[in-house]
């Protein structure tokens, strides 16, 4: 059974502690909430794999609290230092090459040469962190294919029957993934999952590629189905909908007469729509409405990434 605790320094304790005895602690960061284990110890990552019904050629991002704590394990590049000090604590992730001493376990990088590394700014996380004294390796604290969880309750709606402890820090602020980029290269970075960190913000700081091949994305998560409510279908940028249909709005009211309403933002600011999407989808899934009707956002700086998770989430991209 998974055991909520509340935020406070006592279940930081706790929670650390049963991280390095290799349990599993869900924890808030900044983005989503992250389902978080020991990055050195196999057979927890294999227990991530398995209770979140994860494909193990999906690899982890290993989380730490110090930047200077990841150049241990990963080699930086020049972008990767610019990046870093631009946007850590914070939204990003670098994928680079692992240095071949770093302990982090094979089976979390899906034995590729490279790790996903990431600094969060959250404090329940950076606390966590901290007392654990090394790398905590956590996907988004849902099931494969359901919806990322913002808020500890969609944690314990995801892993309820599963061992785990879930701290509670409260609704995450930025409410979708970290943006994340492949840094290997001295001379350009490339963009594998857009987040709130826009390709605006990253090109004040170094050099944009697009990856060549569109097909086969180097964030292998990239190519799984994302982001699905588990009862209703979902229908994206759509200015109309069926009275039995709940609608999730932006920016002024549509002229719509559905069951249900809700706005993920109603002065059309994508920051906001992006906080809400996840935990506004989980109400709206909640109901019995027929299904969820999406409207349009606009599809410039954040609203990239809000429409790449809802084309996800209407099933036109990614295999199951
Ligand atoms: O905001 C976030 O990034 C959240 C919080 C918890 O940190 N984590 C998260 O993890 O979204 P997850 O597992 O849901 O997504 C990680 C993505 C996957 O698409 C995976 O394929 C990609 O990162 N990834 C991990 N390691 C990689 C690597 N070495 N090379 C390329 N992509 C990698
Ligand atoms: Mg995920």
């Amino acid at each position: 059974m998974a055991r909520l605790l509340d935020f406070n320094e006592k279940s930081v304790e706790v929670a650390a502690e049963f991280l390095s005895r290799g349990g599993l602690v869900a924890f808030p960061t900044e983005t989503v909430y992250g389902l978080g284990g020991s990055a050195y110890n196999r057979s927890t990552v294999e227990q991530i794999y398995r209770i979140k019904n994860r494909p193990s050629q999906n690899p982890l991002i290993s989380h730490f609290a110090e930047i200077s704590d990841v150049w241990c394990d990963v080699i930086p590049t020049s972008n990767a230092q610019k990046l870093a000090e631009a946007f850590w604590p914070g939204p990003m992730t670098l994928v680079l090459n692992k240095r071949s001493d770093s302990k982090i376990s094979d089976l979390a990088c899906a034995s590729l040469p490279t790790a996903a590394v990431r600094v969060p700014s959250n404090n329940v996380a950076q606390q966590l962190i901290k007392h654990c004294g090394m790398p905590i390796v956590a996907p988004s604290a849902n099931k494969s294919t359901g919806l990322s969880a913002t808020t500890a309750e969609m944690v314990m709606h995801h892993f309820i029957d599963d061992d785990l402890l879930v701290i509670d820090g409260g609704q995450c602020l930025v409410g979708i993934e970290s943006t994340i980029i492949d840094a290997r290269c001295e001379e350009y970075v490339t963009v594998l999952r857009h987040g709130v960190i826009t390709n605006n913000d990253i090109s004040d700081v170094c050099v944009i590629r697009q990856s060549e091949n569109k097909q086969k994305p180097i964030a292998p998560g990239m190519m799984y189905k994302h982001y699905s409510p588990k009862n209703h279908r979902v229908l994206i940028n759509s200015e109309i909908c069926h009275s039995d249909d709940a609608y999730l709005d932006f920016g002024h009211k549509h002229n719509v007469h559905s069951k249900y309403y809700m706005n993920l933002s109603e002065s059309g600011d994508l920051h906001e729509a992006a906080s809400n999407l996840f935990t506004m989808l989980y109400e709206l899934d909640k109901t019995d409405c027929n299904n969820i009707v999406i409207a349009p956002i606009p599809n410039a700086g954040v609203g990239v990434a809000i429409n790449d998770k809802l084309i996800r989430a209407s099933g036109f991209v990614g295999v199951q």
